[in-house]
C-alpha cells in the first residue's frame, strides 16, 4: 500500500538538482484526494537557498489544488533512513494530522515509520495568526 508511495519518492530523487551537496533525496505525498505528490531536493549556487526535496512535494501538492498530507515517504540515496529536516518537519506538520505517517525508506522500500507528531512534537501553532 505504501510500496506506491516508496516508488514515487525513489523515482523523484533521480530528478533532484544537488551538484552541491552531491546528496540525492526524494519525498512523496499521499494527498486527501487520492493523488501521489512527489519532489527532489533543488539546489542554487546561493547554498541557503536551495530547497529540500519535501518542501517541492509540498509545493506541487498544493499547487495541484489539495491541502491536506495522508501519508509520506522519504528517500536519500547516500543515507540509510532520511527522516526529514526541522524546517520540513514543520511545513509537513501544517498540511497533516498528528497521526500522519511518515515513511522512511531505502533503496528497497519502506524501512521505518513513524507518526507525524512523534516527528513533530510539540510543534509551533497558534490561533493568532490566520
Ligand atoms: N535535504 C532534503 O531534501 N530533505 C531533508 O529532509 C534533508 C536534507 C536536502 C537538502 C540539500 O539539498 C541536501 O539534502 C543536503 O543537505
Amino acid at each position: 500500500m505504501s510500496q506506491d508511495l516508496f516508488e514515487a519518492a525513489r523515482d523523484a530523487m533521480a530528478l533532484c538538482h544537488a551538484p552541491y551537496s552531491k546528496f540525492p533525496v526524494g519525498a512523496a505525498i499521499r494527498a486527501e484526494d487520492g493523488a501521489i505528490y512527489a519532489g527532489a531536493n533543488i539546489e542554487v549556487l546561493s547554498f541557503p537557498e536551495g530547497w529540500c526535496a519535501e518542501t517541492t512535494a509540498i509545493g506541487h501538492m498544493i499547487m495541484a489544488g489539495a491541502r491536506r498530507i495522508r501519508e509520506v515517504a522519504v528517500i536519500a540515496e547516500k543515507l540509510e533512513l532520511c527522516p526529514p529536516c526541522g524546517g520540513c518537519r514543520q511545513r509537513l506538520a501544517e498540511f497533516a494530522d498528528p497521526d500522519t505517517l511518515i515513511h522512511l525508506c531505502d533503496a528497497q522500500g519502506v524501512k521505518q515509520t513513524l507518526r507525524m507528531d512523534e516527528l513533530l512534537p510539540f510543534g509551533f501553532k497558534t490561533e493568532v495568526i490566520g
